[in-house]
């Protein structure tokens, strides 16, 4: 019996212009090959509504160009990584090798983003990490082939433990998943927060993707803290959210945390997640023409309202788009890809942003708070925000 994985992984797929009904393009009768464009994301776990957000705006952008980037009709191939840092190297090679794609998207989790970072740049394929934020990405692993269109773990976290300090709060509580992204955002607000005079307490984790909050939220209730940070994303942070309230901590202790516990969770979430204050790049409610565009071309085209994943997805297209038509959609041309996509100004809805040496995007991070079922931003925690890039060599 043939798995959804494994149908997921074998189905080439004429990306956008067949989903989003586009006539097939010219670049075959110009005789340009297919850019094959491997999508190595969660379909199936806790981070699968994330992989398809991310699926969702890189089609959109995509549709918007004819279905093609630099001047090349697009093929996509999936791959389902379920969020398995074990699988992820075997996940990644049957991209590069078996099918042999140009360029790599992917993925969500930082582990297994790690791993596909390995490989590309073993073996020089370009890599567009559309959501990890594990900051080795762009830091000791930076490479011209390598770009990110979304964050490093550092950066919402950096920025919200100077929020948390600045609210008057001086002891904190931390609890999060045990794999790259959770410690390193735990990290980041650890250094702003104690850089601004608070002191974070304890630190408390599970493994990924647990979800038995119960034991670790006594904790909590016992220790009293000011406040508390988590990370969680997903299908693990509506679960988290509602168990908070549900233990009564919500009306004692407020939580904070990077965007991520708020984002594409507050259908599920409801009022448990109200009031709740978050930092992040993305927001519902900033009413630009550009964003407001984007918003209403993806629910259009989804009947889904999108979220900071959509918009990530959207703008790995974009950087793309922008680095392939410099190098007129020659991917070996890796120097000229990079600062092409170095000197852009990248016209996101999230705002535009700029891409660091490193490869991480220099963006604004927003405050956000949770109403009526959207994250309304009451402000910009960090103003066009770099992430230090410890450890690469080309920053
Ligand atoms: C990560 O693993 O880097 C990650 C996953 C979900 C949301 C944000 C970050």
């Amino acid at each position: 019996m043939r798995t959804r994985r494994a149908l997921c992984a074998s189905i080439p797929l004429i990306a956008a212009a067949a989903a989003l009904g586009l006539a097939a393009g010219s670049a075959a009768a110009q005789g340009a090959p297919k850019l094959k464009v491997g999508l190595m994301l969660p379909y199936t776990g806790t981070y699968a509504a994330l992989g398809t957000a991310i699926e969702n705006g890189f089609r959109l952008h995509l549709a918007e160009q004819g279905g093609k980037l630099g001047g090349r009709e697009v093929e996509l191939f999936k791959v389902d990584d379920e969020s398995d840092p074990a699988k992820a190297t075997d996940n990644v090679n049957k991209l590069v090798k078996r099918d042999q794609v140009d360029v790599l998207v992917g993925t969500v989790h930082s582990g297994v983003a790690m791993a596909m970072a390995k490989v590309a740049k073993e073996t020089g394929t370009l890599l567009v990490v559309p959501n990890a934020g594990a900051d080795a990405v762009t830091g000791p692993f930076c490479s011209p082939n390598i770009v990110r269109s979304s964050f490093s773990n550092w950066q919402p976290a950096y920025a919200m433990g100077e929020v948390v300090a600045n609210r008057g709060h001086k002891k904190a509580v931390t609890i999060t998943w045990k794999y790259a992204a959770g410690d390193e955002s735990v990290k980041g607000f650890k250094e702003a927060f104690e850089k601004n005079g608070g002191q974070v307490v304890k630190e408390l984790n599970l493994p990924f993707p647990n979800v038995e909050f119960q034991a670790l939220l006594t904790e909590i209730a016992a220790s009293k803290p000011d406040a508390v940070y988590t990370f969680f994303a997903g299908a693990g942070a509506v679960k988290f959210v509602k168990d908070y309230a549900a233990a009564g901590l919500k009306k004692t202790i407020p939580l904070y945390g990077p965007g991520f516990l708020t984002d594409g969770t507050l259908e599920a979430q409801g009022a448990d997640a109200d009031g709740l204050i978050t930092t992040m790049h993305y927001g519902d409610s900033l009413n630009t023409p550009r964003d407001n565009a984007f918003r209403l071309a993806y629910a259009k085209a989804y009947k889904l309202q999108p979220d900071v994943y959509a918009v990530q997805g959207y703008d790995a297209a974009q950087i793309l788009g922008i680095g392939l038509t410099a190098v007129k959609g020659d991917v070996a041309k890796k120097a000229e890809f990079a600062a092409a996509v170095q000197k852009a100004r990248i016209d996101s809805p999230r705002g535009a942003f700029t891409i660091s040496k490193a490869g991480n995007p220099v963006q604004d991070i927003y405050l956000r708070q949770v109403s009526a079922k959207e994250n309304k931003v009451i402000g910009v925690a960090s103003k066009a925000l770099a992430d230090p890039a410890r450890g690469c060599k080309a920053s």
